[in-house]
């Protein structure tokens, strides 16, 4: 009889931000026609840039010419979009080769496709609160987890000690949900502890683009040590507006070696047998990202969401609750007022200003009591959400 993945079972009943799109479905079909301000999940509100948009038609004019048509693209992604991201990887002082970097269809199916290289004895360690994608896809693969709370005596950004028994460490900096950043010093504390462990970092470095304090390191790369311990996961949906388009980009170095196995090497063979690239047409899309143009063009999408930050957390400051992020990252993680538990806090918002958020409970134990915005939505919403806070909590 065929067996099935009992894993599943240990799941919860249903992901996040799956379970808040159908509180808010409800709530919309008790109050028909109430307008949401949507602060939920991370998803952009801005439009592709115009340089990419002109990348796009021009790729799907290439496909209508036989002597432009392409059809596989090579599976670890399109040479030209390899360089690019290589030399990007350059400006910032990091030497990559290109065929280090890997295109790939997003960080989220990413992240979970890379455990791939690991057994099913190895530990995952999660710094919560967390992205619950760590979580939910290293237990459909019967993967021991270790969870390593963290809270604002550390400004959730905990350091490595014995506790983080594990081989693989999950890490995410600009972080979501916090929007806490590690430093230089203490994100090299974590490399050299892989090292000594011999365990891989999966750095997510999603939320990048949003570091404005430049003595903080963008890429685990810039870190002494990182390239025979970290992997780096990246995105282009929230550095230019790609969630619906789906590309981005991982990082494993030649020198990443585990098990008399070299990691490199490893994910070369499970791309070139389980992918037949990423879309041509989106590799030229992505390419013009990195453009003169497109990179001014992204810094004024990035500077527009920096600007629903401030509006938040200026409505946040004067009601004087305690939140970090919103600075150096997208999102901005606030202590629910007067001890009202995150998924309470989300049904009041909802149900009393019509303002989607993301409860903390979510991801993680830790994170109860506390309560995510993003700062993607649009402009007018995020500023009528920060008038209605301000009345209702003020
Ligand atoms: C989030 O809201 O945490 C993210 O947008 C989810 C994602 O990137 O998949």
């Amino acid at each position: 009889m065929i067996r099935m993945n009992t894993q599943y079972a240990e799941l919860k009943e249903s992901y996040l931000f799956f379970n808040i799109a159908q509180k808010t479905q409800a709530y919309l079909r008790e109050n028909p026609g109430k307008h949401l301000l949507r602060l939920g999940i991370g998803d952009v509100s801005q439009p592709l840039c115009p340089a990419v948009i002109d990348a796009l038609h021009d790729a799907v004019n290439e496909q209508a010419k036989k002597e432009s048509f392409h059809g596989y693209m090579p599976e670890c992604g399109a040479p030209y979009l390899r360089e690019t991201i290589a030399a990007h990887y350059g400006r910032r002082g990091v030497t990559l080769s290109a065929d280090e970097v890997f295109v790939s269809s997003g960080a989220s199916d990413e992240l979970g496709d890379i455990l791939d290289l690991f057994d099913k004895s190895s530990a995952a360690l999660v710094i919560e609160p967390a992205y619950p994608a760590y979580v939910d896809a290293n237990i459909m693969a019967g993967r021991r987890i270790v969870h390593l709370a963290s809270g604002r005596e550390n400004g959730f950004l905990p350091m490595p000690d014995d506790t983080a028994d594990a081989d693989i460490f999950y890490i995410c900096s600009p972080n979501n949900p916090t929007g806490a950043v590690f430093g230089r010093a203490q994100l090299q504390a974590w490399v050299d502890y892989a090292n000594r462990r011999g365990a891989v970092i999966l750095f997510d470095a999603a939320y990048e683009a949003y570091i404005e304090d430049e003595t903080l390191p963008h890429s685990i790369f810039e870190l002494d040590g990182a390239r025979t311990c970290a992997i780096e996961i990246c995105s282009l949906s929230k550095t230019a507006g790609f969630t619906g388009t789906r590309l981005g980009y991982t990082v494993i170095p030649k020198t990443l070696e585990r098990g008399g196995m070299n990691l490199h090497a490893m994910w070369v063979r499970n791309r070139t047998t389980k992918t037949n690239g990423v879309s041509c047409i989106l590799q030229k899309g992505g390419a013009a990202v990195f453009t003169d143009e497109g990179r001014a063009q992204i810094r004024k999408q990035i500077a527009l969401y920096k600007h629903n930050a401030k509006t938040l957390t200026d409505a946040l400051d004067k009601i004087g609750l305690w939140y970090c992020g919103g600075k150096n990252a997208p999102y901005i993680w606030l202590q629910c007022p007067d001890g009202t538990d995150s998924w309470t806090f989300f049904d009041l918002l909802l149900r009393n200003v019509q303002i989607v958020g993301t409860p903390g409970a979510g991801f993680g134990r830790c994170g109860e009591g506390y309560f995510r915005f993003s700062t993607f939505g649009d402009p007018d919403d995020t500023a009528e959400a920060a008038r209605r806070i301000a009345a209702l909590l003020g």
